[in-house]
């Protein structure tokens, strides 16, 4: 197949509704590969550089180990050993790597670095977190729901927490193409991204899901097949820690509050997580727990998005 315009994944909404089926559908498939120790060469003699401003366990291991899983090499880039770190600029970097290799991940803060990095290449660029999107983690975590649920279809899910936060945007795009009913509980003043919400409702709407926004963490809770929750003081945000625990306290995802959701309802988290603060031990290791099947799905979900945009 001759691709004639380059596709990056900047967003969850840069897949159709059809194509996150798809990438699922693929990601499940190379997940039994993977289980099975079955021999892929997909990606043989491709290369992914990735650009990490900001720390990271899963999604550095993830991509890695997925690129040599198909036969192919990634590139760990910090900003203390390149001249990204030295203020080269994102355009001539994205066109000098554009020569080398034949994807670039990129985790940073500003997501507008992000789309200008995709503006000058000429490769295929995925976003793997900012301070406004993590689309490859809500990937990860459609198949799990998928897994857990057996469908996507029929489902409501609670996020309590921070709204205006790369996981709660992210959620809000993936659950509205899945269709998936949403509901987000945060503090006043702590609302996702106006123009996000707006985009992720209309979505919803079109896909058979819908999208609310409340204060109150209880009326998301109530009756949910799945409670998600994220860190309250995200990366580059440590200064407001404190203001944020006092803040975000009533959100917390505890047996009490837990009690409020369907009998069988799964807890999700995008870890690492903060026993304590944003769920108690009770809840994050007890038996609705999903969150290491949920990490593990990082590698198989993110295989299917490198096999899609790189083939
Ligand atoms: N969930 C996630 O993105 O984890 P890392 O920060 O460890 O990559
Ligand atoms: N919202 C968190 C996600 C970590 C994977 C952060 O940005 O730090």
């Amino acid at each position: 197949m001759i691709k004639t315009k380059v596709q990056h994944h900047l967003e969850v909404t840069d897949l159709t509704a059809d194509e996150l089926h798809q990438l699922l559908d693929e990601a499940a498939v190379l997940k039994k590969q993977h289980h099975e120790k079955k021999i892929n060469k997909d990606l043989e003699g491709q290369t992914l550089a990735m650009i990490f401003d900001k720390s990271s366990t899963r999604t550095r291991v993830s991509f890695e180990a997925g690129m040599t899983q198909m036969g192919g090499h990634a590139i760990f880039l910090s900003p203390e050993d390149t001249q990204i770190g030295r203020g080269e600029s994102a355009a001539d970097t994205a066109r000098v790597l554009s020569g080398y290799v034949d994807a670039v991940m990129i985790r940073t803060f500003s997501h507008e670095m992000v789309q200008e990095f995709a503006a000058y290449s000429s490769v295929p660029v995925i976003n793997g977190l900012t301070d406004i999107h993590h689309p490859t983690q809500v990937l990860a975590d459609l198949l799990t729901i998928k897994e857990q649920k057996g469908t996507l279809q029929g489902l409501t899910a609670a996020f309590t927490g921070d709204g205006y936060n790369n996981m709660t945007h992210s959620l809000m795009q993936g659950m509205a193409l899945a269709g998936i009913d949403f509901r987000v509980a945060c503090p006043a003043g702590y609302e996702p991204d106006q123009t996000i919400m707006e985009n992720a409702s209309a979505l919803a709407a079109a896909h058979g899901g819908s999208l609310m926004i409340t204060k109150d963490p209880e009326e998301a809770v109530n009756g949910a097949d799945i409670l998600i929750t994220d860190v309250w003081a995200s990366m580059g945000m440590e200064a407001e820690a404190d203001t944020r625990k006092k803040t975000f306290m009533p959100y917390q995802i505890n047996a009490e509050l837990a009690s409020l959701a369907a009998d069988d309802y799964i807890f999700m988290h995008c870890l690492p997580a903060h026993r304590g603060e944003e769920v108690t031990a009770n809840v994050i290791d007890g038996a609705h727990s999903v969150v290491f099947n949920e990490a593990e799905n990082r590698l198989h979900a993110q295989k299917a998005l490198l096999k899609k945009l790189m083939i």
